[in-house]
């Protein structure tokens, strides 16, 4: 994979979202590792703690990139099972390959797919998680996944997100700067209006709280699936 790969990747502008978001995360696969430990490692060990997993759990990853958190719930869940999925087809790979060469013994499976169409059946999962996925969604996407996701966790099944949670002006600029230059890359920050919109989506935060790391603030949020 060469520099102009990724930048022709990253600058491609005449495709569909979804495919644009497809091929810059499949050509960053192989170095998305650096910046998910430089900027999200912290975040994910928070998250991890306030999804309140426990051993034994069916555990969904979505959008699981090069496999830094899905690491972490196998780790949490050797008597269980963990699935992942990303829209990526490399990334599914590699986290695939990773978490078979880790943990060769553990119930653990990455596939590619959609956020928006998750293959699985209704009520299969104990918890879900999504860290950094939901800025990458557009407005519809984001709906339609929220639905799948509400779909496939079983009655007071739990979702944990982590996403941008940096409020500051400066940083709002430059973000929305970036998202222009690379929309694929960026997405744009949607913390706010999705936990706003959880409970009109069948979910009830029970945790919310901010973090930083280096220069980057997330916010980890845990919902719990209501009765509707
Ligand atoms: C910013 S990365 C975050 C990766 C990892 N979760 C982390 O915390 O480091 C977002 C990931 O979401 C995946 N993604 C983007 N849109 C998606 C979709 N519609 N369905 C599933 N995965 C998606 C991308 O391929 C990428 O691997």
């Amino acid at each position: 994979m060469s520099i102009q790969t990724i930048a022709s990747a990253l600058l491609e502008e005449k495709q569909t979202p979804s495919h644009l978001t497809r091929r810059v995360y499949d050509a960053l696969a192989p170095v998305y590792g650096v910046s998910a430990q430089l900027f999200h490692s912290r975040a994910h060990t928070a998250a991890h703690r306030a999804s309140g997993i426990e051993d034994g759990a069916r555990v969904l990853e979505v959008g699981m990139g090069s496999g830094e958190m899905f690491g972490r719930l196998v780790t949490g869940n050797p008597g269980g099972q963990t699935f992942g999925v990303d829209l990526s087809p490399n990334m599914a790979a590699r986290s695939q390959a990773d978490v078979r060469r880790k943990f060769p013994e553990v119930a653990a499976q990455c596939q590619a797919a959609d956020a928006s169409r998750l293959p699985f059946a209704r009520h299969s999962f104990d918890a879900v998680v999504c860290c950094f996925l939901f800025e990458l969604l557009g407005d519809v996407q984001i709906e339609d996944s929220l639905l799948e996701i509400r779909r496939v966790l079983k009655p007071e099944g739990r979702l944990t997100l982590t996403l941008v949670g940096e409020k500051k002006r400066a940083f709002s600029a430059a973000y929305a700067l970036a998202s222009k230059v690379a929309p694929a890359f960026w997405g744009r920050q949607v913390d706010e209006s999705l936990v706003n919109m959880l409970p009109s989506f069948g979910f009830n935060v029970v945790t919310d709280f901010y973090l930083r790391q280096l220069f980057y603030v997330s916010r980890v949020v845990s919902a719990v699936k209501t009765q509707r």
